[in-house]
């Protein structure tokens, strides 16, 4: 095993004495496919641009794909640090416009509970290494395995990504039911992808917002759309966010909007250590 902070700790910038606290975003979904690894890395890329810096955990264990989406080639993954033989800050590789990310690797059958621990060995490697950034994005599979809710309930902010499918809806409203019944989670942003039109975008958004308001009590916040935009699918292919490829397409004007949005978002008002405190949140409801 390497020195914690052996070659890696060059990578990651000092934590900036002024930002003591770490903004923490899961991004998921209850359906697969509706593009929660685009988001990651385009609004990653988006907030870094707009001069914060950003730290992206993959946290689809065992699927993990943001590393080929950005054409990042790692050598370690959070396999390893799950495994003991790596620490997070020998993981940590650099992406597009500075962005920092932890990837998670595709070598084991997808990994959809983390033992205990595998969820201590988590928590204290991030607050090593997460601290030093102001935003954590984290990018989660689908639906409401044990992962998926444990990386939702561990953020400050979750954004829903939901597309006009009907599944989409249905599979976000699973997702979100789950969170507010056994992890008192009570904020949704909810953000629209693949859709022709705003208009499409609210229509969308408003049925899920209905279906929660009155099942579940809970009002929706909502975040915006990124337009279906054949761009975004060139990008994937050549393995560049789209921001990057064609910052003049749709898709990606609506990722620099919706980074902006995001980046004014106000301060955690949070003791430092603010993953650590966050994840110690995470009290198993009887
Ligand atoms: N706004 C969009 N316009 C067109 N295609 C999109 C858009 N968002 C996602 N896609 C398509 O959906 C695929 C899956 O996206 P991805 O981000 O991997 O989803 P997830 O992480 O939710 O499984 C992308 O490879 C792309 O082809
Ligand atoms: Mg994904």
């Amino acid at each position: 095993m390497k020195d914690r902070f052996s070659e890696q700790e060059a990578v990651m910038p000092p934590a900036a004495q002024e930002s003591p606290c770490t903004k923490v975003i899961t991004v998921t979904s209850g359906k697969g496919g509706v593009g929660k690894t685009n988001v990651v890395a385009n609004l990653g890329v988006g907030l870094a641009r707009a001069g914060k810096r950003v730290l992206v955990l993959d946290a689809d264990l065992g699927l993990g794909n943001i590393d080929v989406l950005l054409g990042l080639v790692p050598r370690y993954t959070l396999e390893h640090v799950l495994s003991g033989s790596h620490h997070l800050s020998d993981i940590i590789i650099e992406g597009p416009a500075g962005i920092h990310v932890l990837p998670a690797g595709s070598g084991l059958p997808r990994l959809t509970s983390l033992t205990d621990l595998q969820q201590l060995i988590l928590q204290s490697e991030l607050e090593n290494v997460a601290d030093r950034a102001e935003v954590l994005l984290i990018d989660t599979g689908a639906g409401v395995s044990p992962n998926v809710t444990y990386f939702a309930s561990a953020a400050q902010e979750i954004i829903v990504i939901i597309s006009p499918e009907p599944t989409s809806l249905t599979d976000a409203y699973a997702l979100i039911k789950v969170l507010c019944r056994d992890h008192r989670e009570r904020r949704f942003h909810v953000l629209v992808n693949m859709v022709k039109s705003q208009r499409e975008a609210t229509q969308t958004f408003r049925k899920l917002d209905v279906a929660a308001e009155r099942f579940l009590n809970v009002s929706l916040e909502y975040l915006g759309f990124i337009p279906l935009d054949d761009y975004l699918p060139m990008a994937v292919v050549e393995q560049k966010a789209v921001t990057e490829r064609f910052p003049c397409s749709p898709a990606a004007r609506a990722f620099v909007q919706l980074a902006k949005t995001i980046a004014e978002w106000p301060e955690p008002q949070l003791p430092k250590s603010t993953v650590q405190f966050l994840w110690q949140q995470l009290i198993p409801m009887p």
